[in-house]
């Protein structure tokens, strides 16, 4: 049957063969950037961004644009709020300060009687020259929970 009809053979085969790019370059299209891939809150970058300014985690970043805000905590040490400063302890303080603040490469900050706005402004700015690296990428209101945590726990 082939050697009679060698263009259905060639049309066959040639078939036959793109099954496999088919499989392996076009479906996974199907699943890649679907609605549930995409982040919403992912906006195009401005031109200073583009300039080279830090571009951080777009929710940070948004949060971290503004100046930080010393002065008045905007929380109150509830349960909520000492839950979510917990974890932000626990993500970003405890490798250096221990997991109960007792300190480890940074010193023991259980006591510091630092008051909110000052303990604000040393973990946002962090301390030059010093370990103690700043926050201000995690944004005021984070800051200002892990504040709340320290000074109230
Ligand atoms: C990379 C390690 C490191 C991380 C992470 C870190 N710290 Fe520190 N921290 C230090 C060091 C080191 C010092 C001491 C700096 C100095 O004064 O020489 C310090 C100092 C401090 C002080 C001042 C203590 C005092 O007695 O004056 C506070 C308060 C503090 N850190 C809180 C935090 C909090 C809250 C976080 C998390 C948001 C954090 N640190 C994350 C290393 C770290």
């Amino acid at each position: 049957m082939w050697k009679k009809n060698p263009v259905l053979f060639l049309v066959l085969a040639l078939a036959a063969i793109m099954v496999g790019p088919i499989v392996t370059m076009v479906a996974p299209f199907a699943t890649v950037n679907t609605e549930a891939d995409r982040m919403a809150c992912v906006k195009p970058y401005t031109a200073l961004e583009l300039a080279g300014h830090d571009i951080g985690w777009c929710e940070a970043a948004a949060e971290a644009a503004e100046e930080p805000k010393a002065g008045t905590n905007p929380f109150k040490p509830d349960p909520a709020t000492m839950k979510a400063g917990k974890a932000l302890y626990r993500e970003h303080c405890s490798g250096c300060h221990g997991s109960d603040l007792s300190g480890s490469i940074g010193p023991d900050i259980r006591d510091i009687g630092i008051e909110d706005a000052d303990l604000f402004t040393l973990i946002y700015g962090g301390i030059a020259d010093s370990g103690m690296p700043g926050f201000s990428r995690l944004g005021s209101k984070r800051i200002w929970k892990v504040v709340t945590f320290v000074n109230n726990r």
